[in-house]
């Protein structure tokens, strides 16, 4: 250990052991924790009121022999607590610079969800579908009002007022005008009106859309629903272009497993009127819940345009031929995937519409 050189007797208190000052120094600088604890320890330790001033000023009553060698000592020992100092403060800038850039790292291994892509919903992909392959068929689409009068939806239909065959489908009637006058339409083949009254033949569209019923809702039927109906309007077309047109859209839109018939029925604006059925999907015809043990599923009916529906719209049933056709667009959408209960179609139940 270094010594000031002894002081002699009378001389007064001889200065700190330069060795002890950097010891202490050492051990402050080490406890600062941050730049400004630092410069607080440096006023400490080299400033005015510092133990190494106060040792050179105790330097003067050393033995004037004695003093050059102490001063040196002294002058020694501020470089070495200099050098603590700027050491510790390079390592605390250090340390200041790394959190300060570990704050703004960007953490790349993060995972973070995606969010979550909405999607159409299946009925509406479903038209999409059908109009696509009916336009593959070579079919135009067009569309009409869903709120519609009593004789677009039913009297140009070739049902007068109080026709029996209106009993078909339960109307929602709307306050509008003369009472039963104005209702949300049955079905789409007030649009096949339409648009004869808006076109010349030869006329092959289909026409998509929501309708409305007052059913009750079951596995089959919700109140309110959609179609999609097609009208054919030319000279000599026949029932064999029906049943084919029905055939080929069948398999397009089913595949090759599932099959179609037409059953003879009655609709009042087609002549001959049939029923159109395929294999219902879900029990691929053994009989279930969903087709009421028959096998069968009701897509739609058919037929060919009644003469009095073209009477209706100024077409002459003498020149012109034609035929139409409806099918339920959930129930397609059902059949072809398999949902055994149509109602999960509405019910907004988003596990349900995730899978879908
Ligand atoms: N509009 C009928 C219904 O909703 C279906 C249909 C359309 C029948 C076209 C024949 C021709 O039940």
């Amino acid at each position: 250990m270094t010594r000031l050189p002894a002081t002699g007797p009378g001389e007064g208190a001889s200065p700190p052991d330069p060795d002890a000052l950097v010891a202490a120094a050492a051990a402050q600088v080490a406890a600062s924790a941050s730049l400004a604890e630092l410069d607080d320890a440096q006023s400490a330790l080299l400033g005015k009121r510092s133990a190494l001033v106060a040792a050179r000023q105790a330097i003067a009553r050393l033995d004037p022999a004695a003093r050059p060698q102490a001063g040196q000592l002294l002058n020694d020992a501020r470089g070495r607590i200099e050098a603590l100092l700027a050491d510790r403060r390079q390592e605390l800038h250090g340390a200041a610079r790394a959190s300060r850039l570990d704050a703004d790292r960007l953490d790349l291994t993060e995972i973070i969800s995606p969010p979550q892509r909405g999607r159409l919903h299946l009925v509406q992909r479903t038209r999409d579908e059908l109009e696509d392959v009916f336009v593959g068929m070579g079919f135009v689409v067009a569309e009409g009002p869903e709120a519609e009068t009593d004789w677009y939806n039913f009297e140009a239909l070739h049902m007068p007022p109080a026709h029996p065959a209106r009993g078909m489908w339960d109307t929602l009637y709307l306050e509008l005008g003369e009472p039963e006058t104005v209702l949300l339409r049955t079905h789409t083949s007030p649009v096949q009106i339409r648009l004869m009254q808006s076109q010349a033949p030869p006329i092959f569209a289909v026409m998509p859309g929501k309708c409305y019923r007052r059913d009750t809702p079951d596995a089959r039927h919700i109140p309110t629903f959609h179609q999609i109906e097609g009208l054919v309007v030319d000279r000599g077309i026949s029932f064999a272009d029906l049943a084919g047109t029905i055939d080929t859209f069948t398999g397009a839109y089913f595949g090759p497993d599932i099959h179609a018939r037409l059953r003879p029925a009655y609709f009042p604006f087609t002549e001959p009127s049939a029923e159109y059925e395929i294999t219902c999907t879900i029990c691929k015809g053994a009989g279930c819940r969903t087709c009421s043990q028959t096998g069968w599923i009701e897509l739609g009916g058919c037929g060919m345009v009644d003469p009095a529906v073209f009477s209706a719209v100024g077409l002459d049933p003498e020149e012109w031929t034609g035929f139409a056709f409806g099918f339920g667009i959930d129930r397609c959408a059902q059949m072809r995937h398999e949902i055994p209960d149509m109602r999960v179609l509405l019910e907004n139940d988003v596990r349900v519409l995730r899978q879908i």
